[in-house]
Parts: C-alpha cells; sequence; structure tokens
C-alpha cells in the first residue's frame, strides 16, 4: 500500500509567521518520509482543495522551504470560505473526501482559527463517518489570539510586538510636536470582538504615566465623557496624548464604532476606520489637532520586526502538527501550554479540535485597569513574553528583506470540475 500524502491549507486571515508553520509541517514531514508521501499545499486554501488545485511541494528544495520561516503573508494562498454546516454543505464536505481519496490524503493539517478549528473538526467526523483513513489535526493561527485553551497563537506576538514598538515611536514622534502642533496621535488595531492587539499597544510605556494613555478595548462599552476627559487630562498634565483604538470597539448600543457595512462569508462585520471617527471627535469637542493611523494589513505581515518567541511558537506547532498524525492523533490540535512565567517557559500540549471551534477569548477584566483604559501589571506580565526577542529576516543588498515565493505548480487533476 502507497504511503499515504498530506495535505496543508491556510485559512482565514494570514499572519507574519503562518509560513513558519509551514516550514514546520513541510520540513517534519520530509524527515519522517518513510511514514508520509507528498505534502500538498492547498492553493488559497479549502478553496483550492474543493476545486482540486492542490500544490507540490516536493519541487521545493530545502533552502526554499527553509525561507518560507522567515517569509510573511500565506505562501500557499488563504481564504475566507464557509464550510460549517454538515447537513447544508453536504456537497462541499463530500467532494473534500472525493479529493482526498482521488490524491490518497491521509493527513490533513488546517491552519487557521476558531471558524477553521470548526471545519476540521467536522472533516475528521465526516472522514470516521466514511471509513476513510485521513488523520485531521487544526494547526492554531491568529494575531486576534481569541483562541480558547492555548496560551497563545501563533501570529499574535509579532503583531504584539510590532504594535508596542509603533506606539513607542509614533509617541516620541507626537510629544516632540506637542507644544506648537499636533497634540493627539490615534493608532487602530485589528482584533476583531477581542482586545489583546489593543492590549499589547500599553506594552509601549512602563507605566501608566507613559503614554499609550488610553487604550479602546472592545471588551469596554465605550463612553465618549469619560474618554473626552482623559484626553483633555493627558494634554493639560502631559502635553499630548497617545491613543490606541481597538477595530471592534462599540457604543452603549452595542453597535460598533467602525462598521464598514459588509460582512465576509463567516457573516463577520468588516471592521475598520474607527481611528478618524476618534479623531473627529477629539476634534469637535476638545479642537487639539490630531494625527491618526490605521495599522491594518501592516500588523499582520510585519515579519521585520518578528517575535523571537512567536516564530518559534510557530514552527514548532506546525512541526509537532505532524508528530501527533503520525502517531495516530486525530481530531487535535497543538496548542500552546505557559509552564512559567519568569523566566517564561512554554510547551506544546494537545486540544481537542471541538473545544477550540467556535469560541472567542476576550481579555479578563482583571486585565483591564479599573477606568477601563489601560492594561494592568497581571496583563503585562502575560503579554510581556510574547514579544521577546528578535528574528530579522535576512537582508539583500538593495536594503530589503529576502523574503521568497514559492511557485504554484498544480498536481494533474483526477476529478471533474467542482463549481462553487
Ligand atoms: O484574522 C483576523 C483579522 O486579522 C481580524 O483582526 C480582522 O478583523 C480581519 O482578520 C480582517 O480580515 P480580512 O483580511 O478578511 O478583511
Amino acid at each position: 500500500m502507497a504511503k499515504k500524502n498530506a495535505l496543508y491549507c491556510q485559512s482565514g486571515g494570514v499572519t507574519a509567521v503562518i509560513n513558519a508553520t509551514a516550514c514546520g509541517v513541510i520540513e517534519t514531514a520530509r524527515k519522517h518520509g518513510d511514514q508520509i508521501g507528498t505534502v500538498y499545499g492547498g492553493k488559497f486554501g479549502i478553496i483550492g482543495v474543493l476545486r482540486e488545485e492542490l500544490i507540490e511541494t516536493d519541487n521545493l528544495s530545502d533552502a526554499t522551504v527553509r525561507a518560507l520561516k522567515h517569509t510573511p503573508g500565506g505562501a500557499f494562498g488563504s481564504c475566507r470560505y464557509k464550510l460549517k454546516d454538515l447537513e447544508a454543505q453536504k456537497r462541499e464536505y463530500d467532494r473534500l473526501i472525493e479529493v482526498f481519496a482521488a490524491h490518497n490524503i491521509g493527513y490533513f493539517f488546517y491552519n487557521g482559527g476558531g471558524d477553521s478549528s470548526d471545519t476540521a473538526f467536522k472533516v475528521s467526523q465526516l472522514a470516521q463517518e466514511k471509513g476513510l483513513d485521513v488523520t485531521c489535526i487544526g494547526v492554531p493561527k491568529t494575531i486576534d489570539n481569541d483562541l480558547p485553551v492555548t496560551d497563545t497563537c501563533p501570529g499574535f506576538g509579532t503583531t504584539a510586538k510590532y504594535i508596542a514598538v509603533s506606539m513607542m515611536e509614533a509617541s516620541l514622534d507626537v510629544e516632540s510636536m506637542s507644544e506648537s502642533s499636533t497634540k493627539v496621535f490615534i493608532m487602530e488595531v485589528m482584533g476583531r470582538h477581542a482586545g489583546w492587539i489593543a492590549a499589547a499597544g500599553g506594552l509601549a510605556g512602563d507605566n501608566p504615566d507613559q503614554p499609550p494613555q488610553i487604550i479602546l478595548f472592545p471588551e469596554i462599552e465605550f463612553d465618549e465623557e469619560a474618554f473626552l476627559k482623559r484626553v483633555k487630562w493627558a494634554v493639560e498634565n502631559h502635553g499630548f496624548c497617545s491613543i490606541v483604538v481597538s477595530e471592534g470597539v462599540r457604543d452603549k448600543a452595542g453597535k460598533f464604532l467602525a462598521d464598514a457595512g459588509t460582512r465576509d462569508a463567516f457573516g463577520h462585520a468588516q471592521l475598520g476606520g474607527v481611528a478618524p471617527v476618534i479623531a473627529q471627535l477629539v476634534k469637535q469637542n476638545l479642537g487639539y489637532k490630531y494625527h491618526w493611523a490605521v495599522s491594518d494589513y501592516l500588523q499582520r505581515s510585519a515579519r521585520h520586526i518578528a517575535s523571537k518567541t512567536d516564530l518559534e511558537q510557530a514552527y514548532a506547532v506546525g512541526q509537532k502538527a505532524v508528530e501527533m498524525a503520525i502517531n495516530g492523533q486525530n481530531s487535535l490540535m497543538p496548542v500552546i501550554k505557559r509552564l512559567s512565567e519568569d523566566p517564561y517557559r512554554w510547551e506544546i500540549a494537545t486540544a481537542e479540535l471541538k473545544d477550540v471551534a467556535n469560541v472567542e477569548k476576550m481579555v479578563p477584566r482583571d486585565y483591564i485597569t479599573e477606568d477601563g483604559f489601560g492594561i494592568t501589571e497581571k496583563c503585562r506580565r502575560y503579554l510581556q513574553p510574547l514579544i521577546s526577542g528578535e528574528a530579522y529576516p535576512p537582508y539583500k543588498d538593495n536594503g530589503l528583506p529576502d523574503y521568497v515565493r514559492i511557485p504554484h505548480q498544480l498536481v494533474t487533476k483526477k476529478l471533474p470540475d467542482f463549481d462553487i
């Protein structure tokens, strides 16, 4: 009987280190070449699997695979494609199983967040039901850091570091200008309903007297009056005010301050654009000159300032996923377990996919100061190690990072076309 092949898919919003996970998967599978055949990558994730567009990785040199470790973006392409209900989407699930059978797939690695864990879980259920020998492993990633069970999510540490560094640098800038020009700087960050990335902005200062003087969390209902009072206080006492605002901040009625009005395949509101809303509030009520920035995809792709801890964890979950699969462990996810805080020590543990699926982990109330505008020492102790260490990419003579692009060479199709 031929060795079973592996299929690796990237799913949802990518991160600066998701390719390090891909590298961990491919390198480890190559080490266990006696048990695993070829590793295929789904072109644009699960969409590529449904279309039977599977990317070859056997043709990639060891050096190219290694270079994935320092390259941001999703090398195989990712997607937001809803695959949740086993009954309603039977056609799609059946097609996946058909593609697995056609290409002798025995190992399925799904690298994503909460929604993707749900899909991976359903695929594993279905494979079992159909008596198909496919081991499904979810591999965690998300800059939002909102997966339960795991101490942190690969991708978050690097985004957190980028946001903390950017906040520190921009605050030095606004402070310099504050006597005669700009008094308020606002930076918008991602994170959807969870304020982990916003909290990371708080690492820019060592104590409450240092910027950012205000963090606006999605976990805390936006109180306009208290906010304006705090801005005024910061400008009068420090000369300037630095603000981190999460895209997921809501008003008293529970409405997002910035809902772009569009929805993704999972029904999530597309967020973004809250920084200018906050800036206008400041201008209209207090008259201060401001600047604002939306860190957007920059925070998701900032591989040049990666956290070494994050990079190591991203690689480790990929490596462990393969080891788990060849040990016959099914329907699981490798997760990060904190063993000690100072010094920070961690190991990879395992979680059931069904426990990870569809649960969002919010910032606990005791990680946020009583006034709702800052992070507590407890939060700082949690976050600090996650941004620790630097892992710069190699640079070329032209001054730019030496990132890699892999060829999307597809495997010959064996099945009829499939409309999605
Ligand atoms: O993956 C999570 C995330 O980065 C959220 O923080 C953000 O709201 C969303 O993705 C943006 O997704 P997209 O790139 O699909 O617009």
